[in-house]
């Protein structure tokens, strides 16, 4: 380890420990201390050493728990311990995930550093209810934005809000859905414009919801969330499959069960 110690920014993924990378999951074999994200799954954080010193810096919504500015500094700190430091981001690090900011304060400090990807919750939610987030012929982009800025507003200038063939996936925007529905169709998308609302998307626990445009701030003010929400706008959303979580647990329980009965049958 280099005198100054080195720091991982590593995604884990938006839940379940099924999304990590093998490189994610051997930096964290390697941690020595461990500075992760509220949303970053307890199975996870379980993977790292019993030794390592784990310490949550993770804000969720408006409950900040580390200020950024903290943050940053006690990964350079533990580093300058000369230990290994991992600092575990939910989801993938380079969306929404304040990543920049601590390589910039890193590299101020002389502190080595790289960063391992994560599975985004857009790319979680899709495989997990099936549906493209681009889809030939009638989705050709898809954009990730986020309904929480620094100064607090939101900014729906980004021009594929007006395109029909565009994918939009929010992060961090259920308090903003009335805002949202209202602009875009303002923007000119169709009322009937398919929408999805997912919660706690590549967890065992995660929901989905459907609709439509025209109804996405009720069907937003009609639930209540626990976990994390992304909502996507567009056509490829049509797609969503609600039964495929279901069955994945169905298949489960019946290979569980399966396994079971050859046990019973043949012994060990
Ligand atoms: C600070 S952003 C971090 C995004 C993360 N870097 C990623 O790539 O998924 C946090 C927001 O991501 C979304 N999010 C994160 N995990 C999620 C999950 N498991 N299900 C649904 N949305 C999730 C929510 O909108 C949440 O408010």
């Amino acid at each position: 380890m280099p005198p100054n110690g080195f720091v991982s920014l590593v995604g884990a993924g938006p839940g379940d420990a099924d999304h990590l990378t093998l490189g994610a999951l051997k930096a964290l074999q390697l941690a020595q201390a461990l500075l992760y994200d509220a949303l970053v799954s307890e199975d996870i954080l379980a993977l790292a050493p019993q030794k390592c010193v784990k310490i949550c810096v993770g804000k969720r919504g408006d409950r900040l728990s580390v200020s950024q500015d903290k943050t940053n500094e006690l990964m350079v700190r533990l580093a300058k311990k000369g230990l290994h430091v991992v600092r575990l981001k939910g989801g993938d690090p380079s969306v929404f995930g304040r990543v920049e900011e601590e390589r910039q304060y890193l590299d101020t400090h002389d502190i080595g550093h790289k960063t391992l990807p994560g599975v985004t919750a857009a790319s979680a939610a899709a495989a997990q209810f099936s549906f493209p987030l681009t889809h030939r012929g009638e989705a050709r982009s898809v954009t990730f934005l986020t309904g929480r800025t620094k100064d607090g507003a939101i900014d729906l200038r980004d021009e594929s809000i007006s395109d029909p063939m565009a994918s939009l996936v929010f992060y961090m925007s259920s308090h903003n859905a009335t805002h949202i529905e209202a602009s875009l169709l303002r923007a000119g998308r169709s009322p009937q414009t398919p929408v999805v609302i997912i919660e706690n998307a590549g967890r065992h626990s995660a929901q989905l919801r459907t609709g439509h445009l025209c109804n996405l701030a009720w069907l937003v003010c009609d639930a209540s969330f626990d976990g994390p929400v992304l909502l996507g706008i567009g056509v490829a959303f049509a797609y969503a499959r609600k039964l495929i979580a279901e069955n994945l647990a169905c298949v489960e329980v019946e290979a569980k069960h399966n396994s079971e009965r050859l046990m019973a049958t043949f012994g060990n």
